[in-house]
């Protein structure tokens, strides 16, 4: 298995280019599913996760094309993907592929709104909470669709196609929302969808389904409105910029200080990141098409974060923050409310000096003068990449093992930190 190493100590320089974002190309990647002809995705990342999708919809009949690359293309500008669904020869999603990757259930919506009939495996359990369906499932019954669970699937059907319903969500669900709009878009009738996920992903992925022709307004706000069309066409889509890999960059060099230049990305994508970055001393500026974090000499202070849905600060860098309050002045508190199970990365950090207490959702962080490198490994995707940065940052070598996790959600990441100065390598084995 592949391992990282990192010489930590050096500050990071340079730019930065950011990739698009995973989260929003896996929906849009599903909304294929929705129409014959051919969707288009621009600035889709080089990504594991990404490569597993594919797989999944092909088993569905997506015929799946990488566009060849242009001139000034290099392999981090991301790639231009074609998805043509016109043939699809499966409605079933299959337990060994789902349980690779959770977002695949999310199928079920366009399935079952173009064909009226879907099957797909229950996901399964996962390394930061139970993360339950309960509420997509809700989402399809309000939109009229029968479900039955059977031998670890959901089987769903719907007699003459879904109808427009109202769907409350008794707490925020990306998944939820995303799966609700690709229902709600190819349904008779009218759907409000009250108390819907806020995410920019969100957001993407209404402004490519009004492309293609849904009849969609309130994306971004907690109500949706959604006029069921009764088909769809190809469109062509560029995928916004990833906010928790712009947030996680910027958290590294507000650790190991320095002064980089965040290329290709927004600061409306994460407001609340960047505004608890500049509580703990950097300098944080926006600057044409990106964002500027400098950190130079000061301290870091420490500040509490607890994390909510969008616009509030995200769990997904509910990680990399807390690597950041190891080294802080003083002594932060962090409160995860969104998972259940997302501190896998605490008893990593502890090996590389950090003084972190847990009580319950609470992550209590006494930040210390230094860490020192260790080997470490962690169990999912963004406290994997705690460590890289908490490993920047420490005096001397960390290794970091099962970095396939990283490779799910970071592109490039070894080139991109090289570039700015870090000491950092995989070593194939
Ligand atoms: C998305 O997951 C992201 N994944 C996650 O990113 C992210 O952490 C999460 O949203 C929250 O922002 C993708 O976009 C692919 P949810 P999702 O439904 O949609 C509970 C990463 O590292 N819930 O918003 O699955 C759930 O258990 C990943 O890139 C139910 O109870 O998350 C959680 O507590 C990890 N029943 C809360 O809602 C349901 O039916 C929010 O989950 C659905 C969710």
């Amino acid at each position: 298995m592949d391992r990282i190493h990192i010489t930590g100590g050096a500050p990071l320089n340079g730019v930065i280019p950011i990739s698009g974002a995973k989260n929003a190309a896996l929906p849009l990647m599903i909304a294929s599913l929705m129409t014959g002809e051919t969707l288009e995705l621009v600035n889709v990342p080089r990504l594991a996760d990404i490569a597993s999708l594919s797989r999944i919809l092909g088993n569905h009949g997506v015929d799946h094309m990488v566009v060849g690359k242009r001139p000034g293309q290099t392999t981090e500008t991301g790639q231009t993907i074609r998805l043509t669904a016109s043939n699809i020869i499966d409605t079933t999603a299959p337990y060994d592929l789902v349980s690779t990757m959770r977002a695949s259930f999310w199928v079920i919506a366009p399935l079952l709104a173009r064909f009226g009939e879907a099957r797909v495996s229950l996901p399964g359990g996962c390394a930061i909470g139970t993360r339950p369906v309960d509420l997509l499932i809700m989402a399809m019954e309000a939109l009229g669709a029968q479900i039955e669970i059977d031998g670890g699937y959901v089987v769903a059907k719907t007699r003459n196609g879904l109808r427009g319903g109202d769907i409350r969500f008794p707490k925020v669900t990306v998944g939820g929302t995303h799966v609700a709009l690709m229902g709600a878009a190819l349904a008779h009738g009218t759907t409000v969808i009250e108390n819907a996920a806020r995410e920019p992903e969100v957001v993407d992925l209404a402004e490519c389904l009004i492309k293609m022709g849904a009849r969609i307004e309130g994306a971004g706000t907690p109500r949706i409105a959604v006029e069921g069309v009764s088909r769809l066409h190809g469109a062509r889509h560029e995928v916004l910029p990833d906010r928790i890999e712009t947030g996680t960059y910027a958290m590294a060099v507000a650790m190991t200080g320095g002064d980089v230049t965040l290329e290709n990305t927004r600061a409306d994508l994460l407001h609340a990141a960047l505004d608890v970055l500049a509580t703990t001393g950097a300098e944080v500026t926006t600057v044409p098409d990106g964002i500027r974090i400098r950190r130079n000499g000061a301290g870091i202070a420490a500040v509490d974060v607890t994390t909510d849905p969008f616009p509030g600060f995200p769990t997904d860098l509910q990680a990399q923050f807390m690597a950041l309050m190891t080294l802080a002045q003083g002594r932060s508190q962090i409160r995860e409310t969104i998972f259940e199970n997302r501190f896998m990365h605490v008893q990593e950090l502890a090996r590389l000096g950090a003084k972190i207490r847990l009580e319950g959702d609470l992550a209590i962080v006494e930040g210390v003068e230094r860490l020192k490198g260790a080997p470490v490994m962690a169990t999912d995707l963004r406290a994997s990449v705690s460590l890289v940065i908490a490993g920047l940052a420490a005096e001397g070598e960390t290794q970091i093992n099962r970095v396939y996790h990283l490779d799910r959600g970071f592109e490039a990441l070894e080139a991109k930190l090289g570039r700015c100065g870090a000491q950092i390598q995989r070593v194939r084995s």
